[in-house]
């Protein structure tokens, strides 16, 4: 397992920041004084270090483009009639004669790690990705309990809720669900049914919320419950989202989610950028770059149970590292304002899973055999597996130059 030292980066906390370095050993952050032999790169004070982000919501299978959704701005009543019209589109079509389930993860794998995150939850159930996740370059979390949603009228993903909450409690796991995704009945009556039915606690990880009243709301602060609020996708189907910024205040563990990229924005780092504006529209304030960053941080490794784990960089925890170039003096406004193309390297307990050329000294300077060099934004970067052989393997099933706005690069521009 490869041991090396970053040192001289500005290294980014939940409060503030400081210049420093760090090591890696055993996929571990440790103290850089430790290993003064080690392969070590200098970011020469120019560069942020923050913890790798974290993406409390998507569908792994699902993410392909175009997005799908209501026909001439007829927004949907709940999820149930996008779900038909996304089963019935020409986008869907494609998508599985590009695809077949393998690459399909694989490719949401790219979205991911391009976007600076190596952990996310795959909102699917485990008899269907169970064997999956694991094949994948990024950390897909495999230890939740899982509802579809808590409705009549759900997909049935998970088992019973009260069965699910339980297996959660038991393990210490989040038990993730859609939740009031849309104003229909029982949408508008989510919060009291799990009230009634016991589960409403600090186990609970909602998706969406949008039908949730001001009691919902501080009765899920009161409960410790997690949001993950997913703004570009409920404005693209519903034209709303939920009350987000009563949860904020209410002191709910408030996270970020993408959705698929069927509904959603591109990627995380779209995202952010998108409910940051949505915030500014609704409310006529700024949401507190600060705030996002812990939002797609140290508040998501808490939503999804990984606090010891992942986050912050703290000396313990695993060496998921996002290294951005700095582009404001501020660092939380330079993540929120950040692109793809800014990212300058990002590993996964100390593994490289894509970088600038430069950080290969880290790696004895030889690329690895399973990587891929790749000119993205004009820079020379190296990432792991082949994503130009699957983009080009998507354009040729779909015959035309298909572009996938959450890949950086441009297939036909690569000479390496
Ligand atoms: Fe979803």
């Amino acid at each position: 397992m490869a041991e090396y030292t970053v040192r001289n980066g500005i290294m980014v906390g939940l409060n503030s920041t400081r210049r420093g370095s760090f090591g890696v050993k055993d996929g571990k952050l440790i103290n850089a004084d430790t290993l003064p032999a080690a392969p070590s790169i200098n970011l020469q004070g120019v560069s942020y270090v923050y913890p790798a982000l974290i993406n409390t919501h998507d569908h792994l299978r699902g993410n392909y483009l175009p997005r799908v959704g209501p026909n001439y701005s007829k927004y949907y009543l709940n999820w149930l009639p996008w779900d038909n019209d996304l089963k019935a589109s020409r986008c869907y079509a494609e998508r599985t004669k590009a695809l077949d389930i393998d690459k399909g993860y694989l490719l949401s794998a790219y979205k991911t790690l391009f976007s600076g995150v190596v952990t996310v939850n795959d909102h699917f159930p485990h008899k269907l990705n169970g064997d999956i996740l694991p094949t994948l370059p990024i950390r897909a979390i495999q230890n939740y309990a899982i509802a579809h949603e808590c409705s009549s009228y759900d997909l049935k993903w998970g088992g019973d809720i009260n069965e699910e909450h339980t297996i959660a409690c038991t393990n210490n796991w989040p038990f993730i669900t859609h939740l009031a995704e849309g104003f229909d009945d029982e949408s508008m009556n989510a919060i009291p049914m799990l009230e009634e039915r016991g589960v409403l606690d600090n186990h609970c990880l909602f998706v969406h919320c949008i039908g949730l009243s001001d009691e919902d709301i501080q009765k899920c602060a009161a409960a410790g419950v997690s949001l993950s609020w997913c703004g570009a996708s409920n404005m693209f189907m519903f034209n709303t989202t939920c009350k987000i910024k009563k949860f904020i205040d209410a002191g709910l563990n408030v996270t970020i989610g993408t959705d698929s990229s069927h509904t959603g924005a591109i990627n995380l780092l779209e995202e952010i950028k998108y409910d940051r504006e949505l915030y500014r529209a609704m409310y006529g304030e700024d949401l507190n770059p600060s705030m996002i960053f812990r939002m797609v941080t140290a508040n998501a490794a808490k939503a999804l149970w990984m606090e010891t784990q992942t986050g912050r960089l703290d000396a313990g925890k695993n060496a998921d590292i996002l290294i951005l170039r700095a582009k404001h003096e501020n660092a939380y406004e330079n993540l929120v304002t950040a692109s793809s193309t800014d990212i300058e390297f990002l590993s996964i307990e100390g593994r490289p899973l894509w970088g600038e050329e430069r950080f290969l000294s880290l790696l004895d300077g030889k690329l690895p055999d399973n990587f891929t060099r790749l000119t993205v934004g004009g820079r020379k970067m190296f990432v792991i597996g082949d994503p130009l052989a699957l983009y080009q393997h998507i354009r040729r099933a779909t015959n035309f130059k298909k572009v996938l706005d959450f890949l950086p690069f441009e297939p036909d521009d690569q000479d390496c």
